[in-house]
């Protein structure tokens, strides 16, 4: 933990969290998984509506299949211990893609204090290599009725590696503007 977070009180999963995309064979322990699902349960929703749903898939043979829904950038859902596919109702409610981004997120941060790695494998708007839409792959593997979306998978595990957290100086300060939209100062931009 670096002095200036200690300062600044920010959350040490926000701070540590980094994608991870290998993971050991431990399971995770039922506790584990009870907490991830309050934490996404817990995540800000459009009018409270909490539309998303969750699919939890810890069969080896199901993750293999499911890693198969792109050509790549998707290949550690073979590894990992747990994926959970966040799907999202359009018809129920129009913020969908935010709503399950949310509780993705909130996923993700909860791993993190639990000392698990995780990382986003995305499926909306995503093709296989054959061409298909990869929400229709994953559709058909998972028995996911029509009328709902698949936004991604996010697949957790304990972390095989250790992580390093992004240095702070390297976070894009200057995309964050004062009171309105600024154009970088001369000299400031890059190339
Ligand atoms: C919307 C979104 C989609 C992503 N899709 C993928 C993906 O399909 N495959 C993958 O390996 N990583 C995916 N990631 C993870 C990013 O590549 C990762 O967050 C980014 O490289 C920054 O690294 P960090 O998470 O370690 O800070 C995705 C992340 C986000 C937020």
């Amino acid at each position: 933990m670096t002095n200036d977070q200690d300062r600044l009180h920010l959350l040490p999963a926000i701070y540590t969290r980094r994608s991870v995309r290998q993971f050991t064979d431990e399971p995770l322990s039922g506790d584990e998984v009870r907490l991830l699902l309050e934490a996404a349960l817990r995540a800000p929703s459009s009018r409270g509506r909490h539309t998303t749903q969750f699919i939890l898939v810890e069969q080896r043979d199901t993750l293999r299949e499911l890693s198969y829904m792109r050509e790549d950038g998707a290949g550690f859902l073979r590894e990992a211990p747990l994926g959970i596919v966040l799907l999202g109702s359009p018809m129920e409610c129009e913020k969908w893609i935010a709503d399950a981004t949310l509780a993705a997120g909130y996923l993700q941060l909860q791993a993190e204090a639990l000392g698990l790695g995780s990382c986003w494998a995305n499926v909306y708007g995503c093709y296989t290599p054959n061409g298909q839409e990869s929400v229709e792959y994953v559709r058909n593997v998972l028995d996911i009725p029509y009328q709902l979306e698949v936004l991604c998978i996010i697949a957790i595990g304990h972390k095989a590696h250790e992580t390093t957290p992004h240095p702070i100086e390297e976070l894009r300060w200057e995309q964050i503007h004062l009171e309105r939209y600024s154009l970088p100062e001369e000299g400031e931009q890059e190339g």
